[in-house]
């Protein structure tokens, strides 16, 4: 089934300077229970993708200029307002990658969780449940992330915790509506290594135990390749490949998308040297036309220049956006 489809959307940005053009026909789906990860370079439109997903890009200087969103077959655009609040977290959570700038240093944690709990009760119009239920309910999604001594915890500031315990803090929150999708974008940027890799693996367990969607948003191919089944990559605003995780790495179509593969170090194979991307990306006030990736392509022609590929299906569930791309050459 499903659950989210992202339709030709396109959204720009109305600054001082002119117009920003920062989405640019994106086309995307999320099945029940897919792991889908993002990845592309920074400024290309992740966070803005992500957060459109739940609305959050309605106001000026935001314009969604075309497309649907839909969830379960909803527009998400078309929502009345009451509607999108039982939408967001009850359906669709969030979380975002910074904790610290999420949790009230002011509110213990106890309190923070119990106004995320009744916010979702409140817009899923059901009944106030006593305090001390609610307490309950806190302590046991602290548990369910892995966090020991939870009732303790509740009586914690944000201060008192490290930044993982504060992501997970963050995550058990984002569980409180019992949501069917979970977005994570960057979770773990802003953590130690060795901490980043367990909050990756208790995403992945909890997308395995609640029958999670995922849609993981990274600059970093290694961890939406580890934590995802599928793998969509974005440049300047569109998707230029998206694929099962393996066959991307294993056989990437895009010119972008190899050049990011070929970035990233081999820790196995020193002898790999790993090598940029020529060129920088574009600016979104003014992009390229056509192809966005043309003028940093090796090989760009004129129709490069002048007509925006299509994202179309070269192998099984593959598809690519790039006029080089044929189904006859294993690559271009
Ligand atoms: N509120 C805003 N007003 C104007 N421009 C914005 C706004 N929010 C985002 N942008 C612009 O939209 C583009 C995409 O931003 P976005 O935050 O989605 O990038 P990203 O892919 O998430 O990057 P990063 O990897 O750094 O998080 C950028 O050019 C950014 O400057
Ligand atoms: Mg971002």
């Amino acid at each position: 089934m499903t659950l989210v489809e992202i339709r030709d959307y396109r959204l720009a940005f109305d600054t001082f300077d002119g117009t920003l053009h920062v989405l640019d026909g994106i086309d995307l789906a999320l099945e029940a229970g897919q792991t889908l990860g993002i990845v592309g370079e920074t400024g290309c439109g992740k966070s803005v993708l992500a957060r459109s997903l739940l609305r959050l890009n309605e106001s000026p200087p935001a314009r969604v200029v075309s497309g649907a969103i839909l969830f379960e077959g909803q527009d998400v655009l078309a929502l009345p307002e009451r509607a999108m609040r039982r939408l967001r977290g009850r359906r669709i959570a969030m979380v975002f990658q910074d904790p610290a700038s999420y949790l009230n240093p002011l509110l213990s944690i106890g309190t923070q969780m119990e106004d995320a709990i009744r916010g979702q009760e409140s817009a899923a119009g059901e009944a106030k449940r006593p305090r001390r239920a609610i307490r309950d309910h806190a302590a046991g999604l602290l548990a369910s992330v892995g966090l020991a001594e939870p009732h303790r915890l509740l009586d914690s500031h944000p201060h008192q915790l490290s930044g993982g315990m504060r992501q997970r803090v963050l995550i058990a929150m984002a569980l409180a509506g019992n949501p069917s999708v979970l977005v994570a974008d960057e979770p773990t940027t802003a953590l130690d290594v060795t901490v980043q890799a367990q909050v990756l693996a208790l995403i992945a367990g909890l997308v395995k135990e609640r029958g999670l969607a995922l849609m993981l948003i990274s600059h970093d191919l290694g961890v939406v390749a580890a934590s995802c089944a599928r793998v969509a990559v974005m440049y300047a605003g569109t998707v230029v490949e998206e694929a099962p995780t393996a066959a991307l790495l294993a056989n990437p179509r895009h010119p972008y998308a190899q050049g990011l593969i070929a970035a990233v170090p081999d820790i196995d194979n020193p002898a790999h040297k790993p090598r940029g991307i020529p060129g920088s990306i574009p600016n979104l006030l003014k992009p390229p036309t056509g192809c966005r990736f043309h003028p940093r392509c090796a090989l760009a022609t004129d129709i490069c220049r002048s007509t925006k590929p299509a994202l179309r299906e070269l192998a099984p569930a593959h598809r690519v956006a790039c006029h080089h791309a044929t189904p006859e050459h294993p690559g271009p």
